[in-house]
Order: C-alpha cells, then structure tokens, then sequence
C-alpha cells in the first residue's frame, strides 16, 4: 500500500508519521533540538539542527519499511519564522521564531508609518512582533552585514523543504504569517516588500499546500516520494483534525495555543485582532494565537514544580473547577491575539496563605483556557458562531483540560483519533500532492476520525462564565506595570 510522510517543525521537536492512503498510522518518530534566549524576550534556533533531527527522524521511521511505498512527503511548520541564506545556501544567522518579541519598534513602525489601515488593506493583517516583515526590518537595522548577505528568505518549513529537493518554494497559509504576503489575492504584496526592503528575488514560489513543488532529491533515498508544499503548522493542524468546512473550528493546546476557524471566503475583523489567513485546503481562515499555552503548564510542573509526572499533578482538580480563586495571566512569552504586547508578562493573581500547589497548576490551565477565550470573543464580536470544536496539541492529551476549555468556551470539545494535528494534516496534504485523493477535503473526509467529545456541564459553564468576567479585568489592571521598565 502506498504511504505517506507528514513532518510537522515544531518549536521543541520534529515530529514525522508514516502514514497508509486511508490514513492508518503505520509509524512515528520525535527528534528534539534546542531553543536559545539570547536575551530576554528573543528566542532563536538554528536551521541546521532541524534538518539534522528531520534527517534523523526520517532515518529512523522509515527502519524496516519499503521506501519504495513512499509516495508523497509533506510539511507542517512552526510560522513566521525568518530564515536567511546567502548566495552559498549558507545560514546567515540563527532564525528568529514566532515568539521571540524583539521587534518592538519596528511593529510599531510598521502599524505607525505605514500604518495599520494601509498593512491591512495590502496584507489583510496589520503587524505583531511575531511575524516576518518586523524581523526583517530589525535584521537589517541591527545587523546591516547580515541583511547586506540575504540572498533568499523563507519560512522554517521551507528550508527543509528546500534542502530535501532543491526547489526554494513556501505555501499561502505559511506565507500569510511574513506580512509580506497580499492574502486576499495570493500573490507578495510589492508595497510591503518595497517597505522593508525586501527584493522579491529573495522570497520562495508561492503554491497552494496541496500542490507538489518537486521531488525528493535521490541522495535521501525516496525514489518514488513527491513533496508537496505543506502548510503552517496550525493550518496544517486544521486539516488534520478535519476543520475545513465553512466555520469548522480547531483549538490547538500545542507551545502556542490558537483558536482557528475555517473561513470559505477572505474577511478582515474591524481592528484586525485576528489574523486573516489563507487556509490548506485553498481557502481562508481567521486565527487567535497565543504565544503560551502547553509551555505554560510544562514551565509550571517541569520548570518549577520540578516533575514530569503531569497525571498526578492534575489529578483531583475535577472538585475544584470553577471554584479556583487564583488566577493565572500566561504572558510568559508577551502576548499576540487579542493584546498585541511584547511587554505582557506571566502572573498569578490572588494568591492566600492556604493557596495550594493544586490551585496554582489549575490557575495555569485556566489561564490558558480563558486567554484563548479572550480570542473566541473577538470572533464572536465580528459575528461568527462557533457552536462546537476540535482539539489537538500536547495539551489536548489531558482530559481536565480539555473539560476546562469545554466550559470555559460553554462548547463541546472533540478530539480526533490522531492528536499529532500538524504531522497528520502535513501526510494528508502529501496524499493530495501525490494524486491519493482527489481534494483535501475529500482526503481528510477519509482519513480524520473523531475519538472523544467532551460535553458542557451548565453548573460549571456558568461558574467560568463568572471567573472570565473576572479574568477580562486583569490584564487592563497591570498591563501598565509591564510597560514601564
Ligand atoms: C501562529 C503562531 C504559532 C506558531 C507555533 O500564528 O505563531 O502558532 O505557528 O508553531
């Protein structure tokens, strides 16, 4: 039977599948790499050590399988991210990843000078420190040796895909992250680029996340596998937990956690608080991102509490839900959707001397919780009804959590067979590429199976109804303090 790879270029890992055409996991393989923080506020890895542990990876899902079978490969990636080779293909610098909030200014700049209205109507998004353009534009007032060497600029998952066949290519959800990318008519908007001073020379050939881009080049021992251009990792997420229809919604509890709805056609919301995307399958979506989510939790128990043991922290917080008194902020890393503030920092609010440790980790999930909640109401106010949800990410392993989210959202929760949203929906999008299916969402129709729904409980959806009421206030209360350093 032919099979398919999905590699999804997490933040703290490379994840791969193997996966047969009806979409059954034959294999998986985790490969880790390091994050660096410069400095407070930075964060940076080097490309290299991902196509190390992609190349590892592989070596090891593919140990004992018929590498003939394979027919498609394809990407999920971590988005925004910029990566810059020199006219040798040689890495300029380490990349500077979506959550590393160093461009303060020049976010500013962007959404000041040229302004917000203008970035929106050539982009569809205005500029958060995260995405590309503001990187762009620190490299090349920071490090004008570096920026004098770009030769080529392009996204974590493209490098790969660029090292794995030689064909320097991004896709349109990825591509809608850099700010770069006019979203609504799928082409690079040359007012940005002439802006930043980025030469469209430099910038990949843009396809839809279906589509092959070439082949594996034969030294990587794949004779028969095409690569498809793959999507970012959240779009990608999408399509492996099957939101693709018009107003299908996927949460992710992933480092980041988003709240991603499935859009037929383009929009903008009235202040641009959330991102206006293209989607995997050819079409839009609008996305909240929150920079995080299960870093929150993996700070709080193996970081300070000093466990991995996550289970037995969680468990007995069913008896506390809705009852907590402490309040978590999960700014750890500043925050994007809805706040757009690199200076916004962790905290826990209403502390006692009879607070316990159990208190504190379910004030951390319930933080998480409501900051994603905070994106749904912004989706809300521009009128979309979301009525019910998927669920992936490494948080979604953990059944309190996904009840907290449940009521904390007043929705049903499901989660599909395969919680590797991003690698699964990177295979699925390589068996399209390949001719396996006919659509993506015809792929997805056949391969996305749902495992659980968590349901609302009245009593508890009217007890996080209060205590988000209560949430909403405390960002306005201290957002002051983090701004003045
Ligand atoms: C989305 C975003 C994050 C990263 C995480 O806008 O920045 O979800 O893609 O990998």
């Amino acid at each position: 039977m032919n099979t398919y790879i999905g590699i999804d270029l997490g933040t703290s890992s490379v994840k791969l599948l193997l996966v047969t055409a009806d979409g059954t996991i034959v294999k998986s393989a985790v490969k880790d790499y390091p994050i660096y923080y410069p400095q407070s506020g930075w964060s940076e890895q080097n490309p290299e050590d991902w196509l190390n542990a992609t190349l590892q990876g592989m070596n090891e899902l593919l140990q004992g399988q018929d590498r003939s079978a394979v027919k498609g490969v394809s990407f999920g990636g971590q988005m925004h991210g910029l990566v810059v080779l020199d006219k040798n293909d040689a890495v300029i610098r380490p990349a500077i990843l979506w959550n590393d909030g160093r461009t303060e200014t020049q976010t500013q700049y962007l959404n000041t000078v040229m302004g917000k209205k203008a970035l929106s109507n050539y982009t569809a998004n205005i500029a958060f420190a995260g995405f590309t353009a503001p990187k762009i534009l620190w490299v090349r007032e920071n490090e004008p040796e570096n920026f004098a060497k770009i030769d080529k600029m392009m996204l974590p998952k493209d490098y790969l895909a660029y090292k794995l066949t030689g064909v320097l290519s991004t896709d349109y959800s990825d591509a809608s992250g850099t700010l770069l990318l006019d979203v609504k008519n799928k082409r690079w908007s040359k007012e940005l680029c002439d802006f930043c001073g980025v030469e469209t020379r430099w910038l990949p050939t843009l396809f839809e996340s279906y589509q092959p881009i070439g082949k594996i080049r034969a030294q990587y021992g794949l004779p028969n596998a095409v690569a498809v251009a793959g999507a970012g990792d959240n779009a990608a997420a999408a399509i492996g937990t099957g939101t693709i229809e018009n107003g299908a919604c996927n949460i992710s509890l992933g480092t980041s956690g988003t709240v991603f709805i499935a859009q037929d056609e383009f929009s903008v919301d009235e202040h641009n608080a959330l991102h206006s995307f293209a989607h995997a399958n050819g079409k839009h979506h609008l996305m909240g991102c929150i920079l995080s989510a299960a870093s929150c939790n993996k700070w709080w128990l193996e970081d300070i509490l000093q466990t991995n043991d996550y289970s037995a922290e969680q468990d007995g917080l069913d008896e506390l839900l809705g009852k907590n008194e402490v309040f978590f902020l999960p700014y750890l890393m500043g925050e994007r959707s809805p706040h757009n503030d690199v200076n916004a920092k962790g905290c826990f609010i209403g502390l006692r001397p009879d607070t316990t440790r159990k208190q504190m980790t379910l004030a951390v999930m319930e933080g998480v919780a409501f900051a994603l909640r905070d994106c749904m109401e912004v989706a809300k106010k521009s009128g979309l009804q979301i009525d019910k949800a998927k669920i992936c990410g490494g948080g979604a392993k953990s059944r309190i959590w996904k009840k907290i989210v449940a009521n904390v959202f007043g929705i049903p929760i499901s989660t599909p067979v395969t919680e590797e949203g991003p690698a699964y929906g990177a295979a699925i999008l390589a068996m399209v590429g390949a001719n396996e299916h006919a659509s993506v969402y015809d792929a997805a129709k056949r391969c996305v199976k749902e495992k659980d729904t968590v349901y609302t409980d009245a009593v508890l959806t009217e007890r996080y109804e209060r205590k988000y009421r209560y949430f909403q206030r405390l960002y306005p209360a201290v957002k002051a303090i983090f701004s003045d350093k």
